[in-house]
């Protein structure tokens, strides 16, 4: 097989998959997207390790194609190490059958005899990711990165180190899952971030997506590099992995080695250690003790010795107060036996006051180290360089359940740039708190109130002055909020349970899940979520109490396009889940997708997937679409609502919008803007007509008031008022009133009078009766009114209606919308199918699949295998 022809089954297969073709990420440089290196596959909607191997999995009527083995390969670009998937027909591969009679097993591509084991169409499972035990063996690594170590491809001509500012930074990276996150203290915040290997090869590339809140609250750089190949993650174990920042200027571009030091797992504050050398640069992660309080100091860094310092060399180590007058709070002069032109760590431990672990919460102290040839780099300390918040579901706790108390919430908080707590507390079911309190969660011992700042449902402050111990408490999960009264202790609590910062966690704020009725006893949750710069939706769930493994949950998000009556909803199950937490993603949301949400009015609505019955929901207020995720309407071009609807894997549900209202497929209604109008929705598009009146047999009708058309029918009667009348197609008709019925989506039909029998107010409708014909039936022209006129032309009374819109067509081809108009379909892409046309698909190298059978039935495609025994 040619190596064209590969490349060609691996399009079609990404595009039948469901997917839109998606053009590569664009490189570091295009600000529209985040993630500018994937070392891993997408293939349709499902993501695919480097290295792993799988077979094509087109999705349903299709199924999976046995004869279509892919594979995830590392493909070579430059610098840059990027996944490719790579498909192959294997058919013509399968070796020949040593036996007569082979037979094809389900699941193979292959005909086989029994013990033919070679064949290629098996492929090896991956074996489930080693995640947990990896995790605690190699949670945190740290990084000092300078420009200095800023790697070239081996034979690539160096850059010529020839700048006006440098920058240094220091990193913290810990794994959770497959996940790597990352931040960094830096004083310029840079554009980019590359992890590479010891020979320069890229692994991962991402854009730095600009400052959230978050990160300008605390002036660090946060992001994640998410499911990382288990080779890479050898890498790191190894600690055989780089980082790089990158700005604006490409000379600037600064890396460090990722490296595993064992204080990172206590560290609480960190200091970002600087130097005017530019190779000078470093690190402090500070460990504290508040129960006898000392302090322990891991320093790392670099550049700081000169040519003479070979062996044994010593750096004096200071910490001191940085505000007004310096007070040294410990210095020290530590050996370093071998010192190295890269890397060097020096620890550093000292029993303090307290009052001095507490100034360095407030940011009042600093560290130094320097060297006998007089380098020296220094920093103040500061709350520790990992991106983290700290978020709890508010709710009772379960000695006050059975009390039905209606208090929820939600609170989350985090440290901000100059060391103070930033706090949002949200509370649902209570107008004034009597205590809010920020506590210890075990004896409810209150550090801090913050009723003082409640106010219309929120709790937003900071608490500015946060000491070491509760501090220390915070990062390890001990406080809590707590909303009590003067009688109750506890009526609502949440543990305050730290989390990294990323997608969906970065977002401006979390929603608050609220209980429905359905649910026992009072609960609450908080919702993460955000749509990164790659159109992916990210979320995380947090459920308050204790929920069993055994109730399956289906979190699922709703819109409407906006609250209507007949609003129609598009939802959307984002995944199952059992227990009080879930976090996931959807990847690549389709621009109509996103302009739904971004459109709409957005729910989060989690339901109990046995009894279907929705247990909580929220509201998600603030959605924010990266703007490159939007399609680019012009004015003119704006699709219309039900349009939006016709995503593949979406329920088809269209309907209309229509003044103020929207209207189920097929209606019919008056028009509420426009007077004797009558408006249908057919195939998700609104088509209003002006009432057409029918001509009466009566030579001086009325036409009452409110009425459009005249009557024959002169009694009187308030027509103003009319409590009864007739009904058809859901329409009522006053008494002795007569009309064209409208039949959507012709509109009237001008060739049938109905009328509302005032006595029996029974509708009857007769057809024009049509004269009879001079000619043959055969020869006969399909008329210009309601009836068949002959070629030449006859004395027959034609009616002055316009023409009659009936459905039947001539047979000549017909355009592609005419042929859409009446039902057909278009699929795939290109191909045209009339209303009731039955195919079978054609796939790729396959030719058409037998085995499936598609029909257009109304602009609808079903595809449906067919069983075979
Ligand atoms: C973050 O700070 C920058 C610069 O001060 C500002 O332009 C930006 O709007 C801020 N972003 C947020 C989300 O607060
Ligand atoms: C509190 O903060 C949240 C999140 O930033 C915000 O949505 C809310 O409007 C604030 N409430 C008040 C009363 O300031
Ligand atoms: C209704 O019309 C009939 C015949 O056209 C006429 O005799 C009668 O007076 C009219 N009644 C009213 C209330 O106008
Ligand atoms: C309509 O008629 C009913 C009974 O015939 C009467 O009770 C009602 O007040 C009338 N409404 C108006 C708006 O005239
Ligand atoms: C109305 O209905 C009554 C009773 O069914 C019938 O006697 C009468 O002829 C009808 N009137 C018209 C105009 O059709």
């Amino acid at each position: 097989m040619s190596v064209n022809r590969i490349v060609i089954v691996t399009l079609v297969v990404a595009c039948i998959a469901g997917v839109s073709c998606r053009k590569h990420s664009p490189l570091l440089g295009d600000e529209a997207g985040r993630r500018t290196q994937a070392a891993e596959c997408q293939f349709g909607k499902t993501l695919k390790e480097l290295g792993s191997t799988w077979f094509a999995d087109l999705g349903p009527p299709f199924g999976v194609m046995y004869c279509i083995r892919c594979e995830c390969v590392p493909y070579h670009r430059k610098r840059r190490v990027v996944g490719k998937v790579h498909c192959r027909n294997i058919k013509h591969e399968c070796p020949k059958p040593s036996c007569d009679e082979p037979v094809l097993l389900p699941g193979r591509c292959c005909k086989v005899c029994p013990g033919d084991n070679d064949s290629p169409d098996i492929v090896e499972e991956q074996p489930p990711t080693a995640g947990v035990e990896e995790e605690k063996s190699l949670k945190h690594f740290a990084a000092v990165l300078t420009s200095k170590m800023t790697p070239t491809l081996e034979g690539a001509p160096t850059i010529a180190a020839d700048r006006t500012v440098d920058y240094k930074a220091t990193g913290r990276f810990t794994f959770h899952k497959r996940n790597l996150y990352y931040s960094f203290y830096t004083s310029v915040r840079p554009r980019g971030v590359q992890f590479v290997d010891m020979r320069g090869n890229i692994l991962e590339e991402q854009v730095l997506t600009p400052h959230s809140a978050y990160q300008n609250d605390t002036d660090k750089v946060c992001g994640v590099w998410r499911r990382i190949p288990r080779e890479y993650r050898r890498l790191v174990r190894e600690e055989r992995l780089q980082v790089t920042l990158l700005w604006e200027r490409a000379e600037l571009a600064i890396t460090g080695q990722l490296y595993r030091y064992r204080t990172l797992a206590t560290e609480l504050y960190s200091a970002l250690l600087e130097g005017s050398s530019p190779n000078a640069a470093g690190t402090a992660i500070v460990s504290v003790s508040t129960q006898a309080p000392s302090i322990h100091l891991t320093l790392v860094f670099t550049g700081v010795f000169g040519a003479d310092d070979t062996a044994n060399s010593p750096v004096t180590v200071r910490l001191y107060t940085n505000g007004g007058k310096e007070r040294v709070v410990l210095e020290e002069v530590v050996r370093v036996e071998k010192p190295s032109p890269d890397i060097n760590v020096v620890e550093v431990r000292s029993a303090v006051s307290n009052l001095d672990l507490n100034q360095m919460s407030r940011q009042r102290l600093s560290v130094t180290i320097s060297s006998r040839s007089g380098e020296s780099i220094s920093g103040v300390v500061r709350t520790r360089a990992t991106c983290e918040l700290f978020h709890a579901p508010l709710a009772a706790p379960p000695e006050n359940e059975d009390k039905s108390t209606q208090t929820t919430g939600m609170a989350w908080m985090y440290i901000d740039k100059l060391g103070a707590l930033r706090y949002h507390v949200r509370l649902d079911g209570v107008t004034q708190p009597d205590v809010l309190g920020l506590v210890v969660d075990r004896r409810l011992v209150e550090l801090e109130d913050l009723t003082p700042s409640f106010h219309n449902g929120w709790a937003n402050g900071t608490i500015d002055q946060i000491n070491t111990r509760h501090l220390e408490q915070l990062y390890n999960g001990e406080l809590a909020i707590n909303v009590a009264t003067t009688t109750t202790r506890s009526l609502a609590r949440g543990r305050l349970a730290p989390r990294p910062v990323a997608d969906a966690r970065d977002a401006p704020s979390p929603s608050l899940l609220v209980a429905t009725d359905s649910l026992p006893t009072p609960s609450s949750g908080l919702i993460w979520a955000a749509v990164d710069n790659e159109c992916n939706l990210h979320y995380e769930v947090v459920l308050s109490g204790t929920w069993s493994e055994d109730r399956t949950m289906g979190l699922y998000l709703e819109d409407i396009p906006l609250v209507a009556p007949g609003a129609p909803v598009t939802r959307r199950l984002l995944e199952e889940f059992a227990g009080n937490t879930v976090e996931g993603f959807v990847l690549g949301l389709t621009p109509t997708e996103l302009t739904r949400l971004d459109t709409g009015v957005v729910h989060f609505d989690i339901k109990d997937l046995h009894t279907t019955k929705s247990l909580l929901k929220a509201h998600w207020r603030q959605v924010s679409i990266p703007p490159a995720c939007l399609p680019h309407y012009s004015d003119n071009n704006v699709p219309p609502v039900s349009n939006i609807n016709s995503d593949a894997n979406l329920p088809e549900q269209t309907s209309c919008f229509h003044s103020d209202s929207f209207h189920d497929e097929g209606a019919q209604w008056v028009s509420r803007s426009e007077p004797c109008t009558m408006c249908n929705c057919h195939h998700g598009r609104v088509k209003c007509d002006p009432v057409v009146c029918p001509t009466l047999p009566c030579t001086n009708p009325t036409l009452r008031n409110g009425q459009c058309c005249p009557t024959c029918d002169n009694s009187t009667f308030d027509s103003s008022n009319i409590s009864q009348g007739c009904y058809l197609a859901g329409q009522l008709h006053a008494p002795g009133s007569s009309w064209h019925p409208y039949l959507p989506p012709a509109g009237f039909d001008t060739c049938a009078v109905c009328h509302c029998n005032s006595s029996s107010l029974t509708v009857r409708c007769m057809r024009t009766v049509c004269p009879p014909l001079d000619c043959d039936e055969t020869v006969a022209l399909r008329r210009v009114g309601c009836c068949k006129t002959c070629p030449t032309p006859s004395p027959v009374t034609v009616p002055r209606d316009p023409a009659y819109l009936g459905d039947q067509q001539s047979s000549i081809t017909r355009s592609k919308a005419d042929v859409l108009a009446a039902g057909g379909c278009t699929y795939p892409v290109g191909r045209l199918f009339e209303n009731g046309e039955e195919w079978h698909p054609r796939v790729f190298s396959h030719g058409e699949v037998k085995s499936v059978k598609c029909r257009c039935k109304d602009g609808v495609v079903k595809c449906e295998r067919r069983r075979h025994h």
